[in-house]
């Protein structure tokens, strides 16, 4: 059976979503919502560069919750709980990289009740949080017995972001070191990271304090440095460093890193990325001790492309929602569904 999806939002994520569920065998696309009023009434086709698919995007919410569909990909700019408890109400399944990847049964409480209520399942994901964060740290972690730490950490380049108002005004860059930390960075991170530290201390089982620490760390620019923002001047914010750490005592037992350079010069601290350069990296630390790097998500500086972390995270989004189908009502973490693949490309199918 071919279930029904409706993509939310045709962004980065939302444009590899709707490609994704092109090529996905078990999927068939039934509807865009769009936010830019010029996006609406065109062909999908159109909006993602390829020839007309018959399905017309809509900025109307009522006529997506009216729409028979089993599932919906929504990957708005920021969440907003009432649009997806609206969704699951109208019994649309819900995957989405802006979270609920570990809710606690306080933050899941409204949108598990429309979950319920809809019989419609929720599902958060992506890559951090969402992927390498918690679930891919976790699956390793059954190579090893006697468990005493779990890391897991980004490294980036951010000279290939091309969102000069988020890089800017959100993640602060450019700005003084005071500005940047008085942003809203650290409690848009928090929101998703202290989750993806939650599920690994209690899927590992360790008996950490409750309180995840969060932590940051800043450098400026000692010379100008070229950036997609611009200019970023001496005393100015271009490198930026957050951690999230669970502890038992004071032993330090999951901690989940993310280091964003604007280039690997002229930065105080004196920061790089190491001789591995931009990856994601993963550790469990017990009998035996495994390490791994993931590379590809992250884009060449200077060369051409697509994100591919935004292309991984909405593959991981369509891959999840045959799964999120099948699953009860209510939230399904990682923790709930089986083993989720990718698909063979059609033409080796
Ligand atoms: N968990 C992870 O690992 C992960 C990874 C990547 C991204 N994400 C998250 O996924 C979301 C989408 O990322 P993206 O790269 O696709 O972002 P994006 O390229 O900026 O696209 C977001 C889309 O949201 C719509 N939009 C813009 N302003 C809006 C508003 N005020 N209200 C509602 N919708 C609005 C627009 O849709 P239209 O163009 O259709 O009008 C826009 O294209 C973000 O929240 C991002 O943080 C998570």
């Amino acid at each position: 059976m071919v279930l029904r999806v409706v993509q939310w939002a045709t962004g980065g994520v939302g444009v590899a979503a709707i490609k994704g569920v092109l090529d996905h065998p078990d999927l068939e696309l039934a509807g865009c919502w769009v936010h830019s009023p010029d996006k609406a009434g065109r062909d999908v086709g159109e909006l993602i560069g390829t020839e007309p698919l018959g399905v017309i995007a809509t900025n109307s919410v009522e006529e997506i919750l009216a729409l028979d569909a089993d599932a919906v990909i929504y990957s708005p700019l920021l969440p907003d709980p009432d649009q997806v408890a609206a969704l699951l109400r109208s019994g649309k399944n819900v995957v989405t990289p802006v979270g609920w990847v570990y809710p606690s049964d306080r933050q899941g409480a409204p949108l598990r009740e429309a979950a319920l209520a809809g019989n419609a399942t929720l599902h958060g994901t992506g890559i951090a949080p969402g992927g390498i964060s918690e679930k891919f740290p976790l699956l390793f972690s059954a190579f090893s017995t006697g468990v005493t730490f779990v890391r897991a950490e980004e490294f980036s380049d951010l000279r290939t972001y091309e969102a000069p108002d988020v890089v800017r005004h959100v993640m602060g860059f450019g700005e003084v070191p005071d500005k940047a930390l008085s942003g809203p960075i650290q409690k848009l991170l928090d929101g998703g990271f202290i989750q993806a530290v939650r599920m690994i201390v209690d899927k590992v089982g360790f008996a950490a304090d409750p309180k995840v620490r969060s932590s940051q760390e800043i450098a400026v620019a000692t010379a100008p440095i070229e950036s997609p923002i611009g200019v970023i001047e001496p005393g100015q914010v271009a490198g930026r460093k957050f951690h999230w750490e669970a502890t038992v005592g004071d032993e330090p037992v999951v901690r989940v890193t993310v280091n964003w350079l604007m280039g690997e010069e002229n930065l105080d601290p004196a920061w790089d990325f190491g001789p591995e350069g931009q990856r994601y990296e993963m550790e469990v630390r017990g009998n035996p001790d495994v390490s791994i790097v993931v590379k590809g998500f992250q884009s060449v500086v200077g060369g051409e492309g697509p994100e591919y972390g935004i292309v991984g995270t909405a593959a991981h989004c369509v891959n999840s929602v045959p799964a999120v189908c099948a699953a009860e009502p209510g939230i399904a973490t990682y923790l709930d569904l089986p083993l989720l693949s990718g698909r063979a490309a059609p033409d080796l199918a």
